[in-house]
């Protein structure tokens, strides 16, 4: 896996030794609401780091040596869609509000065309998440409508948007 280099960040491969950080971006109420799940201990969150594969490319966001978040491209290899990958993305608490998520999401959308040569990259939010619709929206990303009824989650069904890039 790539090591994307920006000027506030660079964006390398997830590792175990950033479990601590990753574990802390899904631990507000925030991310809570807004992840479709979330692991509930350190030993969980291990586990979906050694999930990172060449299908499933898990970064992380450093600024100053410090883990300030995580960036994921799931990809497939069914014939039909491996032209197109999926994004996912959290930002410590400590580190939101700066535009962090925004670059990150145009850093690794021109990787995955550019460098995956993929052809559709897609985001998916809540549609009461407005932080990362904006996010999505000034990385570019088109919103294309809304899921409904999409997750069933604490007795309630919740509504998400479907944003996406192509070329
Ligand atoms: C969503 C998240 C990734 C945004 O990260 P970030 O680095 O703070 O985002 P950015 O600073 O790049 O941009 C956030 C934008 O949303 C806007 N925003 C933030 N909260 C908002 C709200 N409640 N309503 C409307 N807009 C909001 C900001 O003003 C900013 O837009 P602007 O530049 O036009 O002012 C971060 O809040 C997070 O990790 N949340 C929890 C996990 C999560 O929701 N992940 C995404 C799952 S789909």
């Amino acid at each position: 896996m790539a090591i994307i280099k920006a000027r506030e960040f660079i964006l390398r491969p997830i590792r175990i030794t950033d479990v601590q950080g990753y574990f802390e971006c899904h631990k507000d109420e925030d991310s809570k609401a807004n992840f479709s799940s979330v692991p509930t201990t350190i030993e969980e969150a291990k586990k979906e780091l050694q999930e990172t594969n060449k299908h499933n490319k898990k970064f992380a966001i450093i600024i100053k040596e410090k883990f300030a978040g995580f960036i994921n491209l799931k990809l497939t290899t069914h014939p039909r869609y491996k032209h197109s990958a999926i994004v996912g993305y959290g930002i410590h608490k400590d580190f939101r509000g700066m535009d962090l998520a925004t670059k990150a999401l145009k850093k690794i959308t021109e990787y995955g065309f550019k460098e995956l040569k993929l052809k559709r990259m897609s985001g998916m939010c809540r549609t009461f998440n407005k932080a990362s619709a904006r996010v999505l929206e000034k990385a570019g990303y088109i919103h294309e409508g809304t899921l409904h009824k999409n997750k069933f989650s604490n007795g309630k069904y919740l509504d998400d948007m479907i944003w996406a890039k192509w070329n």
